[in-house]
């Protein structure tokens, strides 16, 4: 029997990560002038059509309240659906504030085309690395058995063999990967590391979303900017657990 085309379509999700927008629009971060940036993606976004938009952590430099409403307004038009979870450079009660009033989400799960859709917290406003303790990996044991699920997390639950951010990667992975033994989880997607990178752990994949702001080399003991300019990443989920992803590039 053949299911009807609506079941079998995929959704689009977008993760826009990194954008490190300050209180000031004019502001650079690493050199790079990070609204205007951030901007050059608009066109490709629009061609994509996401249907859910994940900002995963470092929307800004200095967690000011301008900054989050103007990364609101970048996207609140882009995808019906919005959510997000906050960077180290983050301060998760002046973000809600903002996003809150635009009707964006912050989960823990949001659901999206038959996937569940995990939004964790790793960051903390006064150090650079990340930890969860029990309390914020406790939403992982909500999962649903039965549906596949997609997990954010800002820090890098790996090393990314990159000295200048593997200083400051999510601290006790072991904790999460524990957690996630035996769950539905397909990928875990994290930004944070500046880069584009892709791995495996325990056969989960495990993939970041460059910055739409500045990017840097990998090997580099410390940061020095690379040929990869504003960029994101997509998924495309199918409802039986099929998933494909890929870069966004202006
Ligand atoms: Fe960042
Ligand atoms: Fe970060």
């Amino acid at each position: 029997m053949n299911l009807p085309a609506a079941a079998s379509k995929p959704v689009t999700l977008l993760q826009l990560s990194d954008s490190h927008l300050s209180e000031d629009p004019q502001a650079r971060y690493r050199g790079q002038p990070a609204d205007a940036n951030l901007a050059t993606l608009r066109p490709a976004i629009q061609e994509l059509k996401p249907d859910l938009i994940v900002l995963s952590g470092d929307v800004s430099e200095d967690a000011s309240p301008a900054s989050y409403w103007r990364m609101g307004g970048f996207v609140r038009d882009l995808a019906p659906q919005i959510a997000w979870i906050p960077g180290n450079h983050d301060e998760r009660e002046v973000m809600a504030g903002v996003f809150d009033e635009l009707g964006f989400e912050a989960g823990p799960v949001v659901e999206a085309g038959g996937w569940q859709v995990m939004l964790l917290d790793s960051a903390w406003s006064d150090r650079p690395d990340g930890e969860m303790n029990d309390e914020r990996l406790a939403p992982i044991d909500r999962l649903d058995g039965s549906a596949p699920a997609l997990v954010f997390v800002h820090h890098q639950p790996l090393l990314v063999g990159s000295p200048w951010i593997d200083k400051y990667p999510l601290v006790e992975p072991h904790r999460l990967w524990d957690r996630l033994a035996g769950k539905p989880v397909k990928a875990v997607a994290f930004g944070h590391v500046h880069q584009v990178f892709e791995g495996e752990h325990d056969g989960i994949a495990c993939l970041s979303a460059p910055s739409t702001a500045a990017n840097g080399v990998r090997e580099a003991p410390r940061f020095t900017p690379s040929e990869q300019g504003p960029s994101a990443r997509w998924f495309r989920l199918w409802p039986n657990g099929r998933w494909e992803t890929g870069l966004l590039v202006c």
